[in-house]
């Protein structure tokens, strides 16, 4: 079982007449070879040094023919490329040890035929006998020569690459550790011949030069691979394997200065060498369990072997020797490379695959079958027109539309026909508020400092200014207005203060700019009016009453930082806007409210005209349509019995034909009529929306005046925290009739939104348009009281 976990390695011994045995002898197991020598025997010194080598391989192969070679090292392996595994045959030794001859054999001599031709017969044996699995096999071949990768096939007409024999093929990792040479050409076998003849193509490509050791000496190292794809014809799915055998001819390995070649031959040889060390080294860090780098980029041969030497891959190598005395040193050097191959552990595994393309048209399919059944149930269900397809940006854009509406109270019904549009809806939704939300924040940024509660020295600074704030920095004014009912005690205002507001209650003019003729006068609205409402005798308490008036404008603060409910039952505090706009509406305000409303329900009928019309137009179009066929057809009839003509000349038809002519033309009247008609109440509904709209501007405009007219205390003074909180004893300026300063369109266009937002009912946001709508406010009234200044002093 030890074996299974670490690569294997058989040493096979090329055949010779002058086999040493006084050198070379084997245990009687057959795997271990000893090797006894005597170092330097030539030397001039008498050195009768003995040496001795012991190498315990995973077998010999001693005068073993090729179909022994082949069951002893590669059938198996061929057997678990099949199943899944990556699995790679090497050979390795000297030069004319037999390598070229294992892996490929003597090409010339069907019995002497090597492993790559045996393995592609097995290939395609078991292929034909695995019946059940579709497999693929594809064969690719290249070699490296001088550090650069030559694609062995890629003269052939099919190949995809550029056909020449130099083109460049380049290492490619994969994300799951593979390894893909890109570039190289991939062939298609579908049976043994055509994979031999790839096998043949590639050996005629192979570069060789002549060599004083072997005239047929292999220069680079080869690569011949045979992939399988495989997926199951059982099983429905888009799993399946992908799996290769290696069958690596490596260059030999044998000394540089042994051979005497120098120019070309020993650059060839320096590469040589300097792969196989570098092969060695990785085969060295491999094999240490502790090593965490593996130097496989070093060179070509190693980085493509990435994944075929060791890890999940089945690796054997067979190290070709000779056994003759001469060429000891080598066959020693072999060996110790042999032996720390097989220090390389390994953990064969077969990685499933899901085919991307397959599981695409897999799933196109079920869609396809789920749609079909979805159109079947609605049919059955009498449900028709439903799309199932993606949504389309403008359909995305409508259902967006739809929620803003939804939103702002425009419409009740969002148009949903699938689970998709649900979604949608939904997602919308959630952008709409995200959307909403920022904007809010940054609204706020804009207008507001906002206090960290935090921030003592803030606190303290604030609470000198007047401000009523407790340690932990909350607002305590209305709280305990409350709570004292009134705060009188806390907040004794000045004589000097109630006089100052007396003499300004009775004596600034109210002027209010003409809204419009067709609405009420505006005198109607002016403070009279104010006082003879009920709700408002808490507006005539604090313009007699200094003391109230004291609180009323510290609660102006707290509706900035929150809404109190309780303030309209309170008499001398205004009440929060929402519900001074309730009472606006019913009594100061109820004329423009009206108009509104009747605006808002003649908008309204007139809208479900247009729907009904719309319906007839469409009916009618419909009637047409099948009268037109009817008629149509009735015509063909009558071309194709023959017409029949009277002595005018004019031709006869009959009562049924004369029906559909009159039918169709009192239609198409009703379609023109009705079509008129809709185009009509479709502007009109243009010109009542833009009333609404006007209406409503006004309705606010109006009640902003009032509501500031009312409730609203204004100090002149340049600190900003003065003009809401007064101190005691401070005289307030002459108050400002703020119907007289003149409000930009933008002002208005605020207002109405303002409005809009206010009837969402939304608490926080009213709090915040409170808040917003005083500091706008605030800044109108320094700008006024700042042109009224010099007035006041003459
Ligand atoms: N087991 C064997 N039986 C018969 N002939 C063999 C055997 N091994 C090698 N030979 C012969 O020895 C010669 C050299 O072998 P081969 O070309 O396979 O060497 P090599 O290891 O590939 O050398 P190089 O590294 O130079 O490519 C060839 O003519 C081959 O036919
Ligand atoms: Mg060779």
């Amino acid at each position: 079982s030890s074996n299974k976990k670490r690569v294997k390695v058989y040493a096979r011994f090329r055949p010779t007449s002058k086999f040493s045995h006084d050198n070379i002898s084997f245990d009687k197991d057959g795997k271990v070879i000893n090797i006894h020598a005597r170092k330097n025997v030539s030397s001039e010194v008498v050195n009768n040094q003995l040496l001795n080598w012991s190498f315990r391989v995973d077998g010999i192969l001693h005068n073993a023919s090729q179909d022994q070679v082949y069951d002893t090292v590669a059938s198996d392996m061929t057997l678990n490329t099949l199943e899944g595994f990556n699995s790679t045959l090497l050979a390795y030794g000297q030069t004319g040890a037999g390598k070229t001859f294992t892996i490929t054999g003597a090409t010339e001599n069907y019995k002497h035929r090597g492993l790559i031709p045996r393995a592609i017969a097995q290939v395609f044996r078991s292929v034909e006998e695995r019946s059940d699995h579709a497999v693929q096999i594809q064969i690719s071949y290249f070699e490296i020569y001088n550090e650069t990768m030559f694609d062995l096939l890629s003269t052939l007409p099919e190949s995809e690459t550029a056909s020449t024999y130099d083109s460049k093929l380049t290492i490619v990792e994969g994300e799951d550790g593979s390894v893909c040479i890109k570039g190289l050409s991939m062939h298609q076998a579908n049976n043994e011949g055509e994979a031999l003849n790839y096998l043949f193509e590639g050996e005629t490509n192979r570069a060789i030069a002549s060599h004083a050791l072997n005239k047929n000496s292999s220069r680079s190292h080869c690569i011949f691979t045979i992939h399988v794809r495989s997926k199951s014809r059982t099983e429905s799915n888009a799993k399946y394997i992908h799996s290769k055998l290696n069958l690596v001819d490596l260059a030999g390995s044998e000394r540089i200065g042994k051979t005497g070649s120098d120019g070309l031959i020993k650059r060839e040889a320096m590469y040589i060498n300097k792969s196989l060390t570098f092969l060695e080294q990785t085969v060295i860090a491999l094999a240490d369990k502790n090593r965490e780098h593996i130097p496989f980029r070093q060179t070509k041969l190693t980085h493509a072997l990435k994944d075929s030497i060791g890890g999940k891959c089945f690796t054997t190598m067979i190290a070709n020797v000779y056994g003759e005395a001469s060429q000891l040193e080598e066959t020693v050097s072999t060996l110790r490379f042999a032996l720390r191959m097989m220090r390389i552990p390994v953990q064969p595994a077969i990685t499933e695959h899901y085919d991307p393309w397959l599981l695409v048209q897999e799933m196109e399919k079920e869609i396809m079958h789920l749609k079909q059944e979805l159109e079947m149930n609605n049919t059955l269900a009498n449900r028709s027109q439903i799309s199932y397809d993606m949504l389309s940006e403008s359909q995305i854009a409508d259902i967006n539309k739809q929620v803003r509406m939804y939103l702002q109270r425009k419409t009740t019904e969002i148009d949903v026909r699938n689970l998709r549009q649900m979604n949608m809806v939904f997602e919308q939704f959630r952008n709409v508020i995200t959307e909403m939300e920022q904007d809010i924040k940054d609204r706020f940024r804009s207008k507001f400092v906002l206090l960290d509660k935090s921030d003592s020295e803030a606190l303290i600074a604030l609470q000198k200014a007047g401000i009523p704030l407790d340690e932990d920095g909350n607002y305590l004014g209305s709280t305990q207005a409350a709570a004292h009912g009134g705060g009188k005690q806390k907040h004794p205002t000045s004589p000097k203060r109630r006089s100052g507001k007396k003499s300004r209650a009775g004596g600034s003019p109210t002027h209010r700019a003409p809204i419009s003729p067709s609405l009420p006068a505006p005198g109607d609205h002016g403070p009279k009016g104010i006082k003879s409402g009920a709700a408002h005798s808490q507006v005539v308490t604090a313009q007699t009453d200094g003391a109230e008036s004291t609180k009323k404008d510290e609660c102006s603060v707290s509706g900035e930082l929150l809404v109190d409910d309780r303030s309209h039952s309170r008499p001398s505090t205004p009440p929060p806007r929402p519900v001074a706009f309730e009472n606006f509406k019913k009594e100061q305000g109820c004329e423009i409210y009206r108009i509104l409303n009747e605006n808002k329900s003649h908008l309204q009928s007139k809208k479900q005209i247009v729907h009904n019309l719309a319906h007839a137009v469409n009916a009618t179009k419909h009637m047409i349509d099948g009268t037109r066929m009817a008629l149509e057809r009735k015509q063909n009839e009558r071309y194709e019995q023959g017409e029949f003509v009277n002595e005018e000349g004019e031709t006869v038809i009959d009562e049924e034909e004369f029906q559909l002519i009159t039918q169709l033309k009192n239609l198409k009247q009703t379609y023109r009529h009705d079509y008129e008609e809709l185009r009509n109440v479709k502007s009109e509904i243009d010109y009542c929306q833009k009333l609404v709209k006007q209406c409503t501007q006004r309705l606010v405009l109006e009640f902003d005046n009032w509501y500031s007219e009312s409730y609203m205390q204004k100090n002149g003074e340049a600190n900003p925290l003065s003009w809401s909180v007064p101190k005691p004893g401070v005289q307030h300026p002459m108050r400002l009739q703020l119907a007289n300063i003149p409000l930009s369109s933008e002002d208005e266009q605020d207002k109405f939104q303002r409005l809009q937002e206010t009837m969402l009912g939304d608490q926080e946001e009213i709090a915040f348009q409170n808040a917003r709508m005083r500091v706008h406010r605030r800044k109108v009234n320094e700008q006024a009281m700042n042109q009224a200044q010099p007035a006041r002093r003459l």
